[in-house]
């Protein structure tokens, strides 16, 4: 254990116990020139405290800001400010910090690096190394609220998003220009947090591609009305942006939800049950992992109304047909691919839960009680068993879903060794 001064010591993310989790990271921070760079400090000493090794990048416009020396003194090593600074040395530092870094964090992130980056712009030392680096990066942007809610700021971070780079929403508030609104820098305990998050994960499911169903499907009855669920993506979501964050590629087949896309997956939206099914058959032989955790609809009804159908006196009767069974199909299709499925249950949890595993041929299910609270529908938590073919159950407590997740991909993990 590295000794702390007692005044560091103060912080209560180094109290948590984690404070070692950064250790042998290499973490550059990108300073840009808004106001909430003088918050950038108390994220690199967080991060030194916590082990990284800290190198810092700022623009010149940042440098208005805050001091070089002060960033030097607290990420104790040389701070980069000017491409041709130091020595001549500009093209091995911009280079070899990129290799090296486990993450850049540019914080705060103006609208005008987010551009650079979008339109593959390097300009300066930040943007070169942003562009040069492998690593994963981290965007905080934070600005005067219109700016950030300008179409082509959001559009560059769209973009970016989709290509893999990581970005923090800013925090709501008082704006330093006297605007109240979004666009201040979220607190620095949550950036911290995020940044963990993105780089303490081994990349043990490198080389594999998961196929992942998220949300419900809906299935209309007219153009207005349909039968759904309360699924709400976040445990399909979260599944997908664990096993990206440890190195798979994904391909998430969603039903229609309203959080964002995990930046870096391949995203195929569908609506109802069958365009899932259909959408699954055509991707599933690339997979060597499948987890179903979509609420697919059962049925649907035989008959789909072109027009509204007109309220009419007297109760209806709504004739419903059976959609096909995805995961049923896929587990008589099943090869050598992993392939979990998910059990919402009401009652006899783990009875029906492992009835489903035997029918339809699965390696895992993962059963919630969905009338449990904490669990199941629409919750940032869930409570899940985790069962295999031979029976076994693993009971977890209540936790994030980006934690289940993270213990569901650590029993794939395991199963992928057995077989190899
Ligand atoms: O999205 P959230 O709001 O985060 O909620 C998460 C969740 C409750 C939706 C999730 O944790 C969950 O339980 N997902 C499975 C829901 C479900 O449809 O369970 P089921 O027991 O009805 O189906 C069993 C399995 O068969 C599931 O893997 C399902 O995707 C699959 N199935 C079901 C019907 C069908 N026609 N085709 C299928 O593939």
């Amino acid at each position: 254990m590295r000794g702390l001064s007692p005044e560091l010591s103060k912080t209560p993310v180094v109290e948590s116990g984690d404070w070692l989790m950064l250790a042998d990271k290499c973490i550059i921070v990108g300073i840009t020139g808004g106001i909430a760079a003088y918050k950038a400090p108390d994220l690199i000493s967080m991060l030194v405290r916590a082990g990284a090794d800290v190198h810092v990048i700022m623009t010149e416009s940042a440098a208005e800001f805050i001091t070089p020396l002060t960033l030097q003194t607290i990420s104790r090593n040389p701070v980069l400010t000017r491409m041709f600074d130091p020595l001549g040395e500009w093209q091995v530092r911009h280079v070899s910090l990129a290799d090296r870094a486990d993450l850049i964090a540019v914080v705060p992130a103006t609208a005008n690096i987010i551009g650079k980056v979008c339109a593959g712009i390097a300009d300066d030392m930040l943007s070169t190394t942003v562009m040069a680096t492998k690593a994963p990066v981290l965007f905080c942007p934070a600005m005067n609220v219109h700016m950030y809610e300008n179409q082509i700021l959001q559009d560059n971070i769209s973009k970016l998003r989709s290509k893999g780079y990581h970005f923090l929403e800013p925090a709501s508030g008082r704006l330093a220009c006297g605007y109240e609104g979004k666009g201040r820098l979220p607190d620095v305990s949550l950036i911290f947090e995020k940044i963990q998050n993105l780089i303490s994960f081994d990349k043990d499911l490198e080389g594999q591609t998961f196929l992942i169903t998220a949300g419900p499907t809906r299935e209309y009855i007219d153009p207005v009305r349909y039968l759904s669920n309360g699924s709400t993506g976040k445990m399909g979501y979260a599944l997908a942006e664990a096993a990206r964050d440890r190195g798979a590629r994904v391909v998430l087949v969603s039903g229609p939800v309203s959080i964002p896309v995990p930046g870096g997956v391949t995203h195929i939206p569908v609506v109802s049950a069958r365009d899932m099914f259909d959408a699954v058959i055509e991707h599933y032989s690339g997979a060597n992992v499948i987890i179903k955790s979509a609420a697919v609809s059962d049925y649907h009804p035989k008959v789909r109304l072109s027009t509204k159908l007109k309220k009419s006196r007297g109760d209806w009767t709504l004739e419903l047909e059976q959609n096909p069974d995805i995961l049923q199909h896929l587990g008589e299709n099943k090869g050598d691919r992993i392939l979990v499925g998910f059990a919402a249950e009401t009652d006899n949890v783990l009875e029906n839960a492992a009835k489903k595993v035997r029918a339809k041929n699965l390696d895992l299910i993962v059963a919630n009680d969905v009338t449990q609270p904490g669990a199941g529908f629409g919750t940032d938590t869930n409570i899940v068993k985790i069962l295999d073919r031979d029976g076994q159950v693993e009971e977890l407590d209540m936790m994030s879903k980006k934690d289940a997740a993270n213990r569901i991909l650590d029993r794939i993990f395991k199963l992928s060794k057995a077989v190899e």
